[in-house]
C-alpha cells in the first residue's frame, strides 16, 4: 500500500505502508506532519484528522458513528472528504492521497 501525504504547505510525500495498518500509524511512524495521533488510535483525540482525495472516497470504508462524532472537534475544521486516520487500515495494493491539516 502507498500513500501520498500533502501537507498544507503543499509538499507531498510518499510513504509504502504495511498492510493492516492504519494511515495513522503510518504517518506517525515516519514523521509526517500533521498527524499526531494523540489517542493510539482509539477515537477519543481527533488529533489524526486528514483531508481524502475526492475521488477515494467511496473506495474506504465508510465512517461510524464515533468518527463522525469526532470529527466536529478537530483543531482544522472539517469538509466533506475529512476522515481520522486512525480509522482507515492499509490493505494490499492500495493507493490513496491525503491532505493534513496545519494542526
Ligand atoms: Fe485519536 Fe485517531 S488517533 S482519534
Amino acid at each position: 500500500p502507498l500513500i501520498q501525504f500533502t501537507d498544507h504547505e503543499g509538499t507531498t510525500r510518499e510513504i509504502e505502508g504495511v498492510a493492516g495498518d492504519s494511515v495513522m500509524e503510518t504517518a506517525v511512524r515516519n514523521g509526517v506532519p500533521g498527524i499526531v495521533g494523540e489517542c493510539g488510535g482509539s477515537l477519543s483525540c481527533a488529533t489524526c484528522h486528514v483531508f481524502v482525495r475526492e475521488d477515494e472516497l467511496d473506495s474506504l470504508p465508510p465512517m461510524e458513528g464515533m468518527e463522525d462524532e469526532m470529527l466536529w472537534g478537530t483543531a482544522v475544521d472539517r469538509a466533506d472528504n475529512s476522515r481520522l486516520s486512525c480509522q482507515i487500515k492499509l490493505c494490499d495494493g492500495v493507493k490513496l492521497h491525503v491532505t493534513t491539516p496545519e494542526t
